[in-house]
């Protein structure tokens, strides 16, 4: 990638690139949340169906303003941020969600396994910039605050009343959706 014409005093033209670059993952994966959640908001069904549908607006509305933070920090650093949808989807590391009209609770499990996704490389992509600029590693982990309350609220469904996740270690969206709607039945 070609060095930007300039980035904030105190880092280099290269440090910030190498930011910028840590950034545009960051908002490519939330872009992709964002749309996730509306996606849940509008395919859930059955008995927790309003309680899970107007809790997911709040998180979609908070998600599109980490993305546009994050799209103009990464202008700031004299770099252009690429918010395009073919671009997003070429240069994600995930799979689209695998889920489409289901019951809430089988939502919810999926959606575990998302924010666990997003957080982990969150934090991560906190982690790497943590030594070159203070300013974006505050940004992230500002995020985090939000994303792991969110992530909270959505574990709170799954959770009975011993502390224990009904999804287990299930590592794929369907495979927690899975259990997590067994347990719902049961
Ligand atoms: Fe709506």
């Amino acid at each position: 990638m070609a060095l930007p014409k300039y980035t904030v005093p105190s880092l280099t033209l290269q440090q910030g690139a190498d930011v910028a670059a840590v950034l545009q993952q960051r908002l490519d994966a939330l872009n992709d949340l964002a749309l996730t959640l509306k996606h849940i908001h509008w395919n859930v069904v059955g008995p927790h169906f309003i309680a899970v549908h107007e809790m997911l607006d709040p998180q979609v509305d908070a998600v599109r303003l980490m993305v546009d933070a994050i799209a103009e920090r990464i202008a700031t650093l004299g770099v252009a941020p690429v918010g395009t949808p073919g671009a997003l989807v070429a240069n994600r590391t995930w799979e689209d969600y695998s889920i489409g009209r289901d019951g809430a609770i089988a939502h919810l499990g999926a959606l575990d396994v998302v924010y666990i996704g997003v957080i982990e490389d969150h934090r991560k992509a906190a982690k790497d910039v943590e030594e070159i600029d203070d300013v974006t590693n505050d940004l992230l982990v500002g995020h985090l605050h939000e994303l792991e309350l969110f992530h909270w609220f959505v574990r709170a469904h799954l959770e009975s009343a011993g502390g224990t996740l009904t999804t287990g270690n299930a590592q794929s969206e369907k495979a927690a959706a899975r259990k997590a709607s067994v347990k719902d039945d049961a």
